[in-house]
């Protein structure tokens, strides 16, 4: 697997980590509980964080890569720069609501696992789909543009 392919599956890993905190918390949320609300909402701020930026940054230069190579891409990542955005104006909706004067817990509740899942399908796309076709089309040059370009994460 391409360097550049292992630095975004381990980030997906560690988002991995963020969305079992986030499970923990959701029973304390659903009863009302404040303190647990505050906390999700902390954790919940890393979907708008700078590295999250920089990962979608990254992914989007390998699929623009991917997308130039001309080779037939599945119709389940054409739209991942588009899902980013979605990703993001749902994340800043998604704050609001979990800081704001909500009185249903059990409707933030779902729609945060909405987000969730939403954000699991689009990460479980790009592994079975984006990264392998990349590792398996990007020539050399094409990984030397895509690297010039890459944000470091690490
Ligand atoms: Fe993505
Ligand atoms: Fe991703």
């Amino acid at each position: 697997m391409h360097k550049l392919i292992d630095e975004l599956v381990q980030y997906h890993r560690h988002k991995a980590t963020v969305v079992a905190d986030i499970q923990v918390l959701i029973p304390a949320v659903e009863k009302g509980n404040v303190n647990a609300r505050d906390e999700l909402g902390g954790i919940f701020a890393s979907f708008s964080s700078d590295g999250e930026k920089a990962h979608h940054h990254n992914e989007e230069l390998v699929l623009h890569e991917l997308v130039k190579s001309k080779k037939p891409i599945h119709a389940r990542i054409e739209r991942t720069a588009e899902e980013h955005v979605v990703f993001g104006q749902l994340v800043q909706r998604l704050c609001s609501e979990i800081s704001g004067p909500f009185d249903e817990p059990a409707v933030l509740v779902a729609n945060i696992q909405w987000f969730l899942t939403q954000y699991d399908d689009h990460a479980s796309n790009e592994e079975a789909i984006l990264f392998p076709a990349a590792d398996r089309e990007l020539s050399t040059i094409a990984w030397s543009r895509v690297g010039k370009n890459w944000i470091d994460l690490t």
